[in-house]
């Protein structure tokens, strides 16, 4: 077996996680578990989303997360944003790093963000244009990759159509999500090498939901594909609010556990990483969702 001997983990819970919590959780929660987070050595920490506040009120408070967070040198701290009104938001509110979230399926599409695969890469062509005249680094999303829970199975090849349009936008890394958690590893392979004939792989990130409890098992058979850039959520947080029975993300514990068995250097703390999953888990009152998190915590 061979896979890359560095992977970037990119750590999604305080956005993809928190987006999902019912109850709301302070500002200064959420600050504190995003300079855990950094200071655990994570590279990547998405802080949260410039959405609508009616659709999803979770994360109405990301400019005050934004300011709230004590930046570490070298630490990205992107954002989601759908429009140009979010992106005027998340620039006003310092965000260096944005990310537009486009869909393999359509019906996903309009539950999600309330237009067509066609409109939405629209209005991203705004969004990616002003985002480069600002300067910002851009990340694009691909949900439903490997099946939609409205519409099933997903073909490979339209996953790779709207990765590449995405990438033809100006955006530098293209996840590719199993937002519902149904991937099996065979069926990762055969989606990133679809994408993977028509962008470089070393663009291609993924993010598994363990719903199946397939998370671990898709990242390893992608990695040896080539793909470095894995996201991930401290506490197995997550879910997505348009996705009905998306259990929670590729805990980042479990996934640290993995790397650091098989050698591959990431620069995150597993021990620190842990502690924040325990933390963060017993501040929103519900059960750690990593496997490691909840043997290490003892
Ligand atoms: P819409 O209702 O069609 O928008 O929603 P609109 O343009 O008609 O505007 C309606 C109202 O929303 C207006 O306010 C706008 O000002 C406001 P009103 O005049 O009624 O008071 N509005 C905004 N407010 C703040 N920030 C904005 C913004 N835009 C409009 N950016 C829209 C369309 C895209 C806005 C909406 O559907 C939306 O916000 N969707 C976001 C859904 C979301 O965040 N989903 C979760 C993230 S995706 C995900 O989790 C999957 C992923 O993790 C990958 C995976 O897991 O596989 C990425
Ligand atoms: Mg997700």
């Amino acid at each position: 077996m061979r896979w890359p001997q560095r992977i970037k983990i990119v750590e999604v819970g305080p956005r993809d996680g928190l987006q999902n919590e019912a109850q709301a959780v302070p500002v200064a929660v959420k600050v504190e578990l995003i300079d855990r987070l950094s200071a655990a050595g994570l590279p990547v920490i998405e802080a949260g989303s410039f959405v609508s506040p009616k659709w999803v009120p979770q994360m109405a408070d990301t400019d005050r997360v934004l300011a709230g967070i004590t930046r570490r040198p070298g630490v990205e701290y992107p954002v989601l944003v759908p429009n140009r009104q979010g992106l005027d938001a998340a620039i006003a509110a310092g965000a260096r790093e944005v990310a537009v979230f486009a869909a393999a399926s359509e019906s996903f599409s309009q539950r999600n963000i309330n237009c067509s695969i066609e409109e939405s890469l629209g209005r991203f062509a705004a969004v990616t244009e002003a985002a480069q005249r600002h300067g910002l680094k851009l990340r694009g999303y691909v949900s439903c990759v490997l099946g939609c829970p409205y519409e099933g199975a997903i073909r490979p090849q339209a996953v790779a159509d709207v990765a590449s349009r995405l990438a033809a936008l100006g955006c530098s890394e293209i996840s590719l999500g199993d937002t519902i958690g149904v991937g099996t590893p065979a069926a990762a392979v055969a989606m990133i090498e679809a994408v993977a004939d028509r962008l470089p792989v070393n663009r291609l990130a993924v993010h598994f939901h363990d719903t199946y409890g397939q998370a671990l098992a898709n990242v390893l058979a992608v990695l040896e594909k080539g793909v470095a850039v894995v996201d991930s959520s401290v506490g197995g947080l997550g879910g997505c609010p348009y996705a009905k029975g998306a259990s929670g993300n590729l805990a980042t514990e479990d996934l640290l556990y993995m790397l650091n068995g098989m050698g591959v250097a990431t620069g995150g703390d597993l021990d620190a990483v842990v502690a924040a999953g325990g933390w963060i888990s017993a501040r929103l009152g519900r059960p750690n969702g990593s496997h490691v998190g909840r043997v290490l915590e003892g």
